[in-house]
C-alpha cells in the first residue's frame, strides 16, 4: 500500500457471516465461528503492520442471547479457548487487551480469561484490542446513566465528554473505521454513542473469508473519504 494514505486510529469490526459461511459449506454453524476466531489473528498483524492503534471486536451482542442455548454456549466456549490461548502471544507482541459489555451473563470461565488477559496486558504500549462480549449500545449507555447516577455527581456538570467517562470505552479514542462483514447495512447496536462520526465499510464477504486484500480495500476506501464533522 502507498504510504500516503490516511490510517484510522480506531478499527472496529463487526465480524458478521460466520453461519452463513458454514451454511454454505453444509457445515454446522460452529464451524463457521471457529473459521472466525480463527480469522482474527492474521487480521490483527495486518493492522498492526500498517499502524493502526486500536482495534475493537463486536463478537457477541447482548441480542445474540436469543439464539438456540448450544450456539451461544458453543461460542462462549471459542471465545475462552482464544482468549487462554492468544493472550501469551499477544502479550508478547506488546497488545493490551480490554473487554467491553456486561460482564455478568458469560460463563464463569470466559469471564476468567478475560480479566487474566486483561492483568497480564495491562501495561503494554503497544496496539490496543476491544473484545466486545455481550456488548450492547444501548445497555452501555443505560449502564452509564446509572453509573452517573450513583455517583452524585451534580447533572450541570454533565457534557458528552464527561458523560464519555462513564461509558465502557471512557479511555478509547472516538472510532475511525467501522467494518461490517456479512452483508447487513445496519449497525446491530454497536457503539452507538462512539461511531457517531465514524466511517463505515459494508462489505458481503462473510468474516471467515475476510482477508487482507479485502482489509486493504477497506483501508484504502477509508482514505479516500473526507471527514467533515458537521463542518466544511
Ligand atoms: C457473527 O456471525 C457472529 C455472531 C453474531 C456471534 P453470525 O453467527 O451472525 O453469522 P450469520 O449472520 O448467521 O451468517
Ligand atoms: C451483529 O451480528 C452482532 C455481532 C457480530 C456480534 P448479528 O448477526 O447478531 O446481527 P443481526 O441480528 O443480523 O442484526
Ligand atoms: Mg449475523
Amino acid at each position: 500500500m502507498e504510504t500516503a494514505v490516511k490510517i484510522p486510529r480506531h478499527v472496529a469490526f463487526i465480524l458478521d457471516g460466520n453461519g452463513r459461511w458454514a451454511e454454505q459449506r453444509s457445515l454446522p454453524r460452529l464451524e463457521g465461528h471457529r473459521a472466525g476466531v480463527n480469522n482474527i489473528r492474521p487480521i490483527l498483524k495486518f493492522l498492526n503492520n500498517h499502524g493502526v492503534r486500536y482495534v475493537t471486536l463486536y463478537a457477541f451482542s447482548t441480542e445474540n442471547w436469543n439464539r438456540p442455548q448450544e450456539e451461544v454456549n458453543g461460542i462462549f466456549h471459542l471465545l475462552e479457548s482464544v482468549m487462554s490461548k492468544e493472550a501469551r502471544e499477544l502479550h508478547k507482541n506488546g497488545v493490551r487487551i480490554l473487554h467491553i459489555g456486561r460482564m455478568d451473563g458469560l460463563s464463569p470461565k470466559l469471564q476468567k480469561s478475560i480479566n487474566r488477559a486483561q492483568k497480564l496486558t495491562s501495561s503494554n504500549t503497544g496496539l490496543t484490542l476491544v473484545f466486545a462480549f455481550n456488548y450492547g449500545g444501548r445497555a452501555e449507555i443505560l449502564d452509564a446513566v446509572r453509573k452517573f447516577v450513583a455517583s452524585g455527581t451534580p447533572v450541570d456538570t454533565l457534557d458528552e465528554k464527561a458523560f464519555a467517562k462513564y461509558l465502557y470505552t471512557a479511555d478509547l479514542p472516538d472510532v475511525d473505521l467501522v467494518i461490517r462483514t456479512g452483508g447487513e447495512i445496519r449497525t446491530s447496536n454497536f457503539l452507538i454513542w462512539q461511531a457517531a462520526y465514524s466511517e463505515y465499510y459494508f462489505t458481503s464477504v462473510f468474516w471467515p473469508d475476510f482477508n487482507e486484500a479485502e482489509l486493504e480495500k477497506a483501508l484504502l476506501n477509508y482514505s479516500q473519504r473526507q471527514r467533515r464533522f458537521g463542518g466544511l
